[in-house]
């Protein structure tokens, strides 16, 4: 980390009216980019693009709910830069549109509209037009630069910084996708006034997981201010969404492509939430967010049951999700077995040779990748958390 990432008292929130959070990214020729957080970067988000990128020719991508609220913002402010603006294209809301035919259109739509090699495409809302987005800049031309522009709290905190683009199949989430660093990430906190209560709840889960997995005074921090944060308080969301970014900064310059470990951890919770939302059906009744609140409380009850953290961590993780409105259990309606469940987990892409690989943690911000974890352990887990 290149500057203190929390003060001193913990309860403060240091003031500044816009932060830059630079990734950096090893190799031959520098891919590094910056994450710029504040309050008035869309307004400013044609003159940083021409700052850092020159004057380009844009395409934008967005949903249409997106596109509704800021897609004539960002065109005008684009514009006005002097940028040359091709025909935008617009998905249908909604994760059903994060699939191969609609990423055909998108590049279709994109070789009609004449992009070429320098045009830049801009990812202009949440985790879903982001993935579809960078994937389909990945594949364009071999590779055309793209700029995330992340609407949601989710997408701020995770799925618009770090590279992974991806779509789904009927084989699971995001198992079509590349790694591909966006040239830059332009994040405006007051878009997220935007989002309904759950959205941000769902988007806050992700923002506890870098305490939870590697920051024991940043869940502290959370403690403290996650309420204030849901309620809108701008400096607690810049702080905590600058806080979330440096985080995984570190973690992406460190192993970009999952293959050392360091980057399995950012999917603390994420294995048994996977198997949860595939198990609800991905009807909309259970955001991924709340899966992977879920997925942390069972990862911590589970090392705790295996003795390996104390009992009292994985309380106080239960504690503060149900405290701020997070569900900690799978939803009562819905019947599932273990053993469903348990199907499910080993289909998630993390699982090897049929063993079941999760993360784990030794305490709160002490976080590790546990292979062949007892299937029975598990178990017993699932079942005691649909008992309740
Ligand atoms: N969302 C997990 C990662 O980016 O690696």
């Amino acid at each position: 980390m290149t500057s203190p990432a929390f003060p001193a008292d913990p309860v403060g929130c240091p003031t500044s009216p816009e932060r830059t959070v630079r990734v950096d990214l090893p190799g031959a020729e520098p891919r590094g980019y910056d994450i710029i957080i504040g309050t008035k970067v869309l307004a400013e988000a044609g003159t940083l693009i021409r700052d850092r990128l020159g004057v380009r020719r844009c395409l934008i991508i967005s949903d249409s709910a997106v596109a509704e609220l800021y897609h004539a913002r960002l065109a005008a402010v684009l514009a006005a830069a002097g940028h040359t603006l091709l025909p935008p294209a617009f998905l249908l809301p909604g994760e059903s549109s994060k699939e191969i035919a609609t990423l055909a259109q998108v590049l279709d739509h994109a070789l009609e509209a004449g992009l070429d090699r320098q045009t830049l495409l801009i990812a202009l809302g949440g985790g879903v037009v982001g993935d579809l987005a960078g994937l389909a800049a990945s594949l364009a031309m071999r590779g055309v630069p793209f700029v995330q522009v992340p609407t949601t709290l989710l997408a701020q905190v995770d799925s618009a910084v770090g590279g992974k683009t991806g779509i789904d199949t009927r084989w699971g989430k995001n198992t079509i996708g590349t790694f591909y660093q966006p040239a830059l990430v332009l994040t405006d906190v007051t878009t997220l006034d935007s989002l309904p209560v759950r959205e941000m709840r769902a988007g806050y889960a992700e923002i506890v997981k870098y305490g939870l997995l590697g920051d024991a005074p940043f869940f502290a921090w959370c403690q403290t201010h996650g309420a204030l944060l849901l309620r809108g308080d701008r400096e607690a969301q810049m702080y905590a969404v600058a806080s979330a970014c440096r985080h995984k900064a570190r973690v992406v310059a460190e192993d970009e492509h999952e293959s050392t470990g360091a980057r399995a951890l950012l999917n603390l919770g994420h294995t048994f939430g996977h198997a949860l939302e595939a198990a609800v059906g991905y009807d909309g009744s259970l955001r991924h967010g709340e899966a992977v609140a879920i997925g942390m409380v069972l990862a911590f009850r589970l090392s705790a049951r295996l003795g390996l953290c104390p009992s009292n961590d994985a309380d106080l993780v239960r504690a503060h999700f149900e405290s701020l409105g997070l569900p900690v259990a799978p939803p009562a309606s819905k019947l599932f077995s273990a053993d469903t469940l348990i199907t499910l987990m080993g289909h998630d892409k993390k699982a090897r040779h049929g063993a079941l690989a999760l993360v784990l943690a030794h305490g709160i911000g002490q976080a590790f990748l546990a292979n062949d974890v007892p299937v029975e352990e598990v178990r017993a887990v699932w079942t005691e958390t649909m008992r309740g």
